[in-house]
């Protein structure tokens, strides 16, 4: 598990001093469907907002190594496996390529990323053997990876006033589920740690913020403290259905539904309230799915 300490220092407290932490996944970049326009705006939204970090979730690219080599393998007619892994090679140095270019005007406030279960292994024969896609685009950007679970404590500061709150994050597995299935699957997983007050998984391209029922925890001096806790999946910006009846995808001809296109935004900010003249300094948080299409 890969878990990341983080201390960002704020104006003042309130709503209007807020942290907003970007949560964003299943990118899948090199398949056609892939939105760039909605990656566009998402990457406005981060950049004009002053006090942002980001946190990728996995799928960075649409490329599965053993899957896709054997779908490329029954199409060509001719040609050896060298072919094969010379050609895989090359696509997946594109995708990698744009997804480095994508991501580089928020490189600096990038938390973390998880790996995802798409991905790609180079062959390369040569030095870069066995190197990952996810691993390179983390060393372009300077962005530490987790092949798990990861999570940050954020604790936000002003003056001597400091509070803390952890987002925890997978990419996720597992088939498809009903809504209600899915955040079940992610409130039940939240449950098992003390502490988290948001848990996060891509994977599905279902994408909503769920508030849970808050939870009461103990102050430092022993008051009680509401907390709101949060589950969410982080969407996609891959489109399942495609402009073109003609150019189907393959979720259009399975049936599935179409993907949940968006990202996540959580918004984090110091509360203080007074208890029988004790004074109480806490985290407070909203997070919501924005949609892109
Ligand atoms: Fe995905």
């Amino acid at each position: 598990m890969l878990n990341i300490d983080k201390t960002v220092k704020i104006k003042g407290i309130g709503k209007k001093h807020a942290l907003e932490v970007f949560l964003f996944g299943d990118m899948h970049i090199d398949d056609k469907g892939f939105y760039g326009k909605g990656f566009d705006r998402m990457t406005d939204d981060i950049m004009s907002t002053k006090n942002s970090l980001v946190i990728q979730m996995g799928d960075i690219c649409d490329m599965a190594n053993r899957r896709t080599r054997q779908a490329l393998k029954a199409q060509l007619e001719v040609g050896g496996m060298e072919d094969v892994y010379i050609a895989l090679d090359q696509k997946a140095n594109k995708a990698e390529a744009e997804a480095i270019i994508r991501c580089m005007p928020f490189s600096d406030r990038f938390l973390y990323g998880v790996i995802g279960n798409h991905g790609w292994e180079y062959y390369n024969i040569g030095a870069d053997y066995g190197k990952s896609l996810d691993q390179n685009w983390g060393d372009a950007l300077g962005v530490p990876l987790a092949k798990a679970l990861a999570t940050v404590r954020i604790d936000l500061k002003c003056g001597l006033r400091t509070a803390s709150y952890r987002i925890m994050c997978r990419h996720g597995n597992g088939g498809a589920r009903t809504e209600t299935g899915d955040h079940n699957k992610l409130q039940k997983e939240l449950e098992q740690y003390d502490g988290v007050d948001l848990f996060a998984a891509g994977h599905t391209h279902h994408h909503y913020a769920h508030k849970i029922r808050p939870r009461v925890l103990f102050s430092k001096c022993g008051e009680p403290i509401s907390r709101n806790l949060h589950v969410a999946r982080t969407g996609t910006f891959k489109r399942n259905i495609r402009k073109s009846a003609m150019d189907p995808s393959y979720e259009e001809i399975a049936g599935y539904s179409p993907a949940g296109l968006g990202y996540i935004k959580a918004k984090i900010w110091l509360a203080r309230r007074r208890r029988d003249g004790v004074d109480v300094t806490y985290t407070q948080s909203e997070v919501v799915a924005v949609p892109i299409d």
